[in-house]
């Protein structure tokens, strides 16, 4: 007899997504940081530790359009997708899988 896979369901329900305003976000708490939960125009949510790579800002602040937000500290423009700075910066910040179900975001950490 095999033994049976341990259910592995890691994704986090953080509301509804008509809760985070359209080019707004969210914040999350969580163990390694607060995340930032963002919707763009398009009501796609993305995911990210709420910390620039440049020095730390948060950049839930920040201004949203398309698929970059830009921080409000010093102006990097960080990629939502990859978490990426936009060239000519360089650095990273975590981004988090999301998921929409139902009008439901969840993420996973
Ligand atoms: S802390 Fe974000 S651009 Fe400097």
């Amino acid at each position: 007899m095999q033994a049976a896979e341990p259910m592995i369901d890691d994704w986090i329900e953080i509301g509804a997504l008509t809760d985070i305003p359209r080019l707004g976000s969210r914040i999350v708490n969580a163990p390694d940081g607060d995340i930032a939960i963002f919707r763009n125009s398009r009501d796609e949510v993305f995911a990210l530790l709420n910390k620039c790579p440049h020095r730390g800002g948060p950049l839930s602040e920040g201004i949203l359009s398309g698929h970059t937000v830009t921080c409000p500290l010093h102006n990097w423009r960080i990629q939502l997708v990859s978490g990426e700075a936009v060239a000519p910066d360089k650095g990273c910040v975590p981004i988090y899988p999301v998921k929409i179900e139902n009008g439901t975001i969840y993420i996973q950490l």
